[in-house]
């Protein structure tokens, strides 16, 4: 069984949510599917499709206007939140601090955090991957946190249409899962994001340590979604 999750980013609408929910419902699965669409498309009905927030406020309440905190996420029946994606890091400066306050916030609210992590191009071209990736997973992991998600998300591949080798996904998730072995997490599920499609789904999805994968792009068309879903059992 994996987790198959869609990051909507700033795409999609209301009506294409409902029409995807719909349409998911139908597919025969035992793997958990999440998608985490805008804020504003949160507070419906998902059925067999849990739904997720793109980002949190590291507040609860109080004067941060266009913030929302992850007690209104879980009021809106959302059960996960990415926190730390690239974009966020890109666009937004977020720090692996300000992730593990994001995280924090979260698991308080009894939200799942769906946590990424992940190196840019001129870190990769540095030799700095395995740093990034580790100092990444124990940086924004809240101490004493149980019910994470890791998400591996090389951020040059994301959108870009290109993929690491087998070999470099799989160095990556064994980093991460000694990592979590060592801070005493070993049964927290690893993501793979990162311009991830129906064609090449299974083929990730079958190196060790890839507990699932986090779908850009390809998660926005229930015609590209579902064959990622029903790729893997
Ligand atoms: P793409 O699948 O479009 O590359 O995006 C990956 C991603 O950022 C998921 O969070």
């Amino acid at each position: 069984m994996k987790i198959i999750a869609g990051n909507w980013k700033m795409n999609g609408t209301s009506d294409a949510l409902h029409t995807m929910i719909t349409a998911l419902n139908d597919v025969e699965t035992s793997n958990t599917v999440i998608i985490c669409p805008p804020f504003t498309m949160l507070g419906v009905d998902g059925g067999r499709v849990a739904l997720g927030a793109q980002d949190v406020s590291a507040h609860d309440h109080g004067a941060f206007t266009g913030e929302v905190s992850a007690t209104m996420i879980a009021a809106s029946g959302a059960k996960y939140v990415i926190v730390g994606h690239s974009e966020r890091r890109q666009y937004h400066n977020e720090t692996n601090d300000i992730v593990r306050a994001k995280a924090t916030a979260a698991i308080a609210a009894g939200l799942t955090p769906i946590i990424c992590v992940g190196e840019t191009m001129d870190e990769k071209n540095d030799g700095k991957t395995m740093a990034i990736i580790e100092s990444g997973v124990r940086e924004c992991i809240p101490t004493d946190a149980r019910h994470v998600i890791v998400a591996y998300e090389p951020r040059w591949a994301i959108g870009a249409g290109l993929t690491p080798t087998r070999e470099e996904i799989s160095a990556a998730h064994t980093l991460i899962a000694d990592t979590l072995r060592d801070m005493g997490m070993d049964t927290t599920p690893i993501l793979y994001g990162a311009s991830v499609k129906g064609s090449n789904a299974s083929e990730i999805m079958s190196i060790d340590h890839v507990d699932g994968v986090l779908v850009g792009g390809a998660s926005l068309k229930p015609d590209d979604f579902i064959p990622i879903i029903t790729s893997v059992n």
